[in-house]
C-alpha cells in the first residue's frame, strides 16, 4: 500500500492506495468518528459498496446504501434529489458523512451531494475504476449535468480522505479500464517523463491488470494530479495542463454524439496536440512517435473514428476553456513536459485535424 497525504485549503487528507483495504477504511472512518454515514453507488460497484459496508460495521457504525442506475445519465439534477432525499432518510446531519463507492459518475454526484447537504458534509471517496483513482477523484470537482452540458452545476468539494482499493478494478469491463489509460499518458506526456518510462516498459503487465504494477502508477498519477491541484484548486490557471489532449478530445466527443468514448477522445486529442506543436517547433518528431507508439502499447490504437472534420474545427472554436475567443492549446514540449496557453492557427489546426480524420 502506497500513502499519500494531499494538501487542500479545507486541510490536508489521505490517499491510500493498495489492496485489501478494509482495515484502513475502517480506521479512517472511525477517526472521522461521523455521526452517520451514508453509502452512495451505482448498480455496477455495488458489490464493492457491500464490502465498504461490511468493514464499516465493524467500527461500529451502522450504514445503508444508496445505489442509483449506472450511467452518465444518472449525473443529473434528478439523482441529486435522489440522493439528497436519502441523507435526509438517514438523518445525516452536519456531522455525518457521505461515502461514495465507485466510477467517477457516482463519484461526482456523491461529491456534489456532500457539498450541498446541509451546507456540506464530509465525503469519502472509495473509486472503482482506473479513471476515478487516476482523476476523478482527485481536485475536488463536483457536479451534475445541466441539460445542455456537462458538468453545468456543481461545486468544489474536498474528501476527508480517497481510497483506492485496486482489487475492485478485477471486475471492470476491458473498455472502461483500457479508456482510463488515455489519462495516463495525458499525465505521463505532459508532466512525468518517470511515469513515461514506467509505462513503456510495463504496458503488458498493465493491461493484464497487474495490480502492484497498476498501484505505482496510479500513485504517480494522484501525485501529478495533486500537484497542479494544490497550485490552482479553482481551476484558474496551471491547472489547465491537465486538459492536454481535451480541446481536440471534447471537440471530437462533441461532434460524433458522443460515440465516441472519452479515452480514445483524449487519445485522438493528444495525437492532434503533438502534430500541432511539432509543426509548430515546439517539440521533436520523437515526442509524437513515442507518443504514438505508447498510446498504440496501451490498446489505444489510431483507429479513425468516423467524424466530420468541419464539425470538429467548428467545435474546438467553441471550447470552453478559450479565453477572449482564442482557444488555448496545451503544447508538448517533450515527453514529460507541457506548456498551458498556446494559440494555434486556425489554418494549422484544420490541417492536422483533417488529417487525422483521414
Ligand atoms: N471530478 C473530476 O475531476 C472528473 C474528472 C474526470 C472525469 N470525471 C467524470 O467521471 C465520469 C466518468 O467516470 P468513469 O469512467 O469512472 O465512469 P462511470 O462511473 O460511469 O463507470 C463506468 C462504468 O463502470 C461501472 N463500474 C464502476 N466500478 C466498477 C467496478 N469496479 N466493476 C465493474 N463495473 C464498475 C459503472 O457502473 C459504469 O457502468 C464522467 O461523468 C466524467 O465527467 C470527473
Ligand atoms: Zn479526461
Amino acid at each position: 500500500m502506497v500513502r499519500l497525504i494531499l494538501d487542500s485549503s479545507s486541510g490536508g487528507y489521505p490517499v491510500l492506495i493498495g489492496t485489501d483495504l478494509g482495515r484502513e477504511l475502517r480506521d479512517i472512518v472511525t477517526r472521522l468518528n461521523p455521526t452517520g454515514a451514508a453509502i452512495v453507488t451505482d448498480g455496477n460497484a455495488r458489490p464493492h459498496a457491500n464490502k465498504v459496508a461490511k468493514a464499516i460495521k465493524r467500527a461500529g457504525l451502522k450504514t445503508t446504501i444508496y445505489a442509483m442506475p449506472a450511467g452518465e445519465r444518472s449525473k443529473s439534477m434528478h439523482q441529486l434529489e435522489g440522493v439528497l432525499g436519502f441523507l435526509e432518510r438517514q438523518e445525516i446531519d452536519r456531522g455525518g458523512c457521505v461515502i461514495a463507492v465507485g466510477g467517477g459518475t457516482v463519484g461526482d454526484l456523491a461529491g456534489f451531494a456532500a457539498a450541498v447537504w446541509q451546507r456540506g458534509v464530509r465525503l469519502v471517496a472509495v473509486p472503482t475504476t482506473l479513471l476515478a483513482m487516476v482523476d476523478s477523484s482527485i481536485g475536488g470537482k463536483t457536479g451534475v449535468n445541466g441539460r445542455r452540458a456537462k458538468n453545468a452545476v456543481g461545486a468544489f468539494w474536498q474528501p476527508s480522505a480517497v481510497v483506492s482499493d485496486l482489487e475492485a478494478l478485477e471486475t471492470l469491463p476491458a473498455p472502461n479500464f483500457r479508456d482510463a489509460f488515455a489519462e495516463v499518458v495525458k499525465y505521463a506526456v505532459a508532466m512525468d517523463r518517470g511515469l513515461f518510462d514506467l509505462l513503456q516498459r510495463n504496458a503488458p503487465r498493465l493491461l493484464e491488470r497487474d495490480l502492484s504494477m497498476l498501484e505505482r502508477v496510479v500513485f504517480r498519477c494522484v501525485a501529478a494530479k495533486a500537484l497542479v491541484v494544490a497550485k490552482d484548486e479553482r481551476d484558474r490557471g496551471p491547472r489547465a495542463i491537465l486538459n492536454y489532449g481535451h480541446t481536440a478530445g471534447h471537440a471530437l466527443e462533441a461532434a460524433t454524439g458522443f460515440r465516441v468514448s472519452h479515452g480514445r477522445a483524449v487519445a485522438f486529442g493528444m495525437r492532434v496536440a503533438a502534430r500541432i506543436a511539432l509543426s509548430l517547433e515546439l517539440c521533436s518528431r520523437r515526442t509524437v512517435d513515442s507518443q504514438d507508439a505508447l498510446l498504440e502499447a496501451l490498446e489505444l490504437p489510431d483507429t479513425h473514428p468516423r467524424a466530420e472534420p468541419d464539425r470538429v474545427i467548428a467545435t474546438i472554436a467553441l471550447d470552453k476553456k478559450a479565453r477572449r475567443g482564442k482557444v488555448a492549446w496545451v503544447m508538448p514540449r517533450r515527453i514529460g513536459h507541457a506548456e498551458i496557453g498556446h494559440t494555434v492557427p486556425a489554418a494549422l489546426v484544420r490541417r492536422v485535424v483533417t488529417r487525422a480524420l483521414a
